[in-house]
C-alpha cells in the first residue's frame, strides 16, 4: 500500500486534501494497540473503565453476601448456602467464579470452624456455636470481586467471638494502610502485630492478591512482614486483603479432597475479605 503525503487529495474522494481530511482519522487508526494494561512489578494499573466494571462486580459480590445475613442459622447445611449463592449470582447475570476454578466443585467457599478457608458445601448441618466462613467472587461483565464474612451461628462461645472480632479489625487495620505511596509490608505487618497481640497467629500458607481482570493476579499480598517492604502502592491497583487468623499456630493441613484447608492443631480458625482499590488519596473498598 502506498502512503499518501499531506497534500495529495485525500483517499475519500472528497477532494480536499489528505491532511484537512482523512490524515488524523488513520493515525488514530494505525496506533498499535496496548497488548496488555499498564504494569508496576506485574500489578496491572486499571483503567477508569476497569475499576467500573469490578466495582459493579463487587457491589454484587456484596449484595449477595447480604442475602445470607439472616438466612444463615442453624439447621441449614452448607450445601443449601451454596444454592443460595449460586442462584443469585447467575440471577443477575454473573457467574460464581469458584465453580470448575482449577477443579473447585462448588459456586462458594463454606469453611467451618477448624477450617482456614477452602471448605467445599456439603450436607453438613450448621450447629449452635459454629463459626462460619462463606467466601462469594463473581464475575460480571468478566470482571471479578472478592469478598468473605464471617457468620456466627447461635450462641457462640466468648473465644471464638473474640477471634471472629480481632481478624474483622486485622482487615479493617489493613486497609487501614491503602494509600499511595505505603507499600504491601505496611499492610501486612499492620496485621499481623494485631493478630499476635491477642495471641492468635497469621495463617502464612495462603494470602490477599491482585484481582479484577483475573480471579488471581499478582501481587501476593501477605498478611504478615515488616514496614516499608514489599511493591509500592498505586492508584488503581485493586487487591484483595483476607487475613485468615488461627487461634492456636498458624500452620495448616489441606485435607484429601484437594481443597479443604484446615488447621493443624485443630484450632478455631477465621477470616474476611475485601476487594480495595488504591484511590489518589487512600482507599476505596469495592465490596463494601
Ligand atoms: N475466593 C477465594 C479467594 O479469596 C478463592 C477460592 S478458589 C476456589 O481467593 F476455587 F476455592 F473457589
Ligand atoms: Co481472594
Ligand atoms: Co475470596
Amino acid at each position: 500500500m502506498c502512503k499518501l503525503s499531506r497534500n495529495d487529495p485525500c483517499w475519500c474522494g472528497s477532494g480536499k486534501k489528505y491532511k484537512s481530511c482523512h490524515l488524523k482519522q488513520d493515525l488514530m487508526r494505525r496506533r498499535t494497540p496496548r497488548k496488555s494494561a499498564p504494569q508496576r512489578n506485574g500489578i496491572i494499573i486499571k483503567t477508569d473503565a476497569q475499576v467500573a466494571g469490578i466495582r459493579a462486580s463487587c457491589q454484587l459480590t456484596s449484595e449477595i453476601l447480604d442475602t445470607l445475613e439472616t438466612r444463615i442459622v442453624a439447621g441449614i447445611t452448607t450445601d443449601q448456602i451454596n444454592t443460595w449463592v449460586h442462584e443469585a449470582t447467575v440471577a443477575r447475570g454473573a457467574v460464581p467464579a469458584p465453580l470448575n476454578y482449577r477443579g473447585f466443585p462448588k459456586s462458594t467457599c463454606t469453611s467451618l470452624n477448624e477450617m482456614v478457608c477452602h471448605g467445599i458445601p456439603d450436607g453438613t448441618r450448621l450447629q449452635d456455636g459454629d463459626i462460619l466462613n462463606v467466601d462469594v467472587t463473581c464475575i460480571l461483565a468478566g470482571y471479578y470481586g472478592d469478598s468473605s464474612r464471617m457468620f456466627l451461628i447461635g450462641n457462640v462461645s466468648e473465644e471464638a467471638r473474640r477471634l471472629v472480632t480481632v481478624t474483622k479489625e486485622c482487615l479493617d487495620m489493613g486497609i487501614a494502610q491503602v494509600q499511595p505511596g505505603n507499600q504491601f509490608g505496611d499492610i501486612g505487618h499492620a496485621i499481623q502485630t494485631h493478630a499476635e497481640s491477642h495471641g492468635f497467629s497469621v495463617v502464612r500458607a495462603f494470602v490477599g492478591h491482585g484481582v479484577g481482570i483475573q480471579f488471581h493476579e499478582p501481587p501476593n499480598v501477605t498478611h504478615y512482614g515488616h514496614r516499608h517492604t514489599g511493591p509500592i502502592l498505586e492508584p488503581n491497583m485493586v487487591f484483595t486483603i483476607e487475613p485468615m487468623i488461627n487461634a492456636g499456630a498458624y500452620q495448616v493441613k489441606i485435607l484429601d479432597d484437594g481443597w479443604t484447608t484446615i488447621t493443624a492443631d485443630g484450632s478455631l480458625s477465621a477470616q474476611w475479605e475485601h476487594t480495595v482499590r488504591v484511590t489518589e488519596s487512600g482507599v476505596e473498598v469495592l465490596t463494601a
